[in-house]
């Protein structure tokens, strides 16, 4: 395995997050303060939670608004459903399987005046979801770093960094589009850290389709990490590995930036 998969590693970037310096009790982020609780995967630590609102399009202050229904699968502190209230979309769940995390969220939205738009809830993926409700998008930034099977998790922080044998990711990919509008997008943010082949195979076995929306490359401490905004999509269709941009004969990625933390 490589190093850059390995998820001792991510297990080991999961404690050093834990540091005190990693961990102010505010922090800022794209303009604005955010809460940050004890247990909760910290965006000033991992550097993810930018990019993952970068390809959103949710950083851009001139981005035409967000209208419907949008679901954040893993919300931690919440940064990704706040802002996607804040962009104009009327109705928000903000779901984490870690209570202090959805604690975390309902903070930050009050923080930033969109509580009556956000709801915070605790659940294991779409469990604690009210079978009927659909979304016009669903994002969960995932810990695409698989860990064995076996692993058993020893805080409650490690769920942010691995997935034993992509358990959570084979149900994500399986309900996501179930629960979507008819022209809803099921989205989920993956890097290379994580087991691009393992996921298609899920998609396979689960009748899903996965396309490339958005790549973004960075160099990590010297790793060079690319990270994917992926569609999932039912269908019968083989899986397409190339974006719309290599399609097109466009640029296949964005320009690499460095980041002084790992993500
Ligand atoms: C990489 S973090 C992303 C946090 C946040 N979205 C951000 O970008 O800052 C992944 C999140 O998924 C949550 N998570 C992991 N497994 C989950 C599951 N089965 N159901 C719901 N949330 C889960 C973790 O607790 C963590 O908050």
């Amino acid at each position: 395995m490589s190093e850059i998969k390995s998820y001792l590693r991510s297990l080991e970037r999961s404690r050093d997050s834990m540091r005190a310096e990693h961990r102010p009790r505010v922090f800022s982020l794209r303009g604005r303060e955010w809460d940050l609780l004890g247990t909760v995967f910290a965006p000033v630590h991992a550097g993810t939670t930018e990019i993952v609102l970068d390809m959103l399009g949710l950083s851009d202050p001139a981005c035409p608004p967000w209208r419907g229904a949008f679901l954040e699968i893993g919300c931690g502190t919440g940064v990704v459903a706040v802002t996607a209230a804040l962009a104009g979309c009327e109705r928000v769940v903000a779901s984490d399987i870690n209570a202090e995390a959805v604690a975390n969220a309902r903070l930050n939205a009050r923080r930033h005046g969109v509580a009556d738009r956000v709801l915070a809830v605790h659940s294991d993926l779409f469990e604690a979801l009210p079978g009927g409700q659909r979304f016009d998008t669903i994002v969960w930034s995932s810990p695409y770093v698989r860990a064995p099977e076996d692993y058993r998790f020893a805080t409650p922080l490690e769920r942010a960094y691995v997935d034993p044998g992509y358990e959570a990711h084979r149900r994500y990919v399986d309900e996501a589009p179930r629960r979507l509008t008819n022209d809803g997008r099921a989205l989920l943010h993956f890097s290379s850290r994580g087991d691009m082949d393992g996921l298609h195979r899920i998609a396979e076995e689960t009748g899903r389709r996965l396309r490339v929306l958005k790549r973004h490359v960075i160099v990590d401490r010297g790793d060079v990490v690319e990270h994917f905004l992926v569609e999932v999509r039912s269908g019968e269709e083989p899986s397409e590995v190339h974006d719309d941009a290599v399609r097109r004969g466009g640029p296949r990625t964005q320009p690499a930036r460095t980041m002084t933390q790992p993500a």
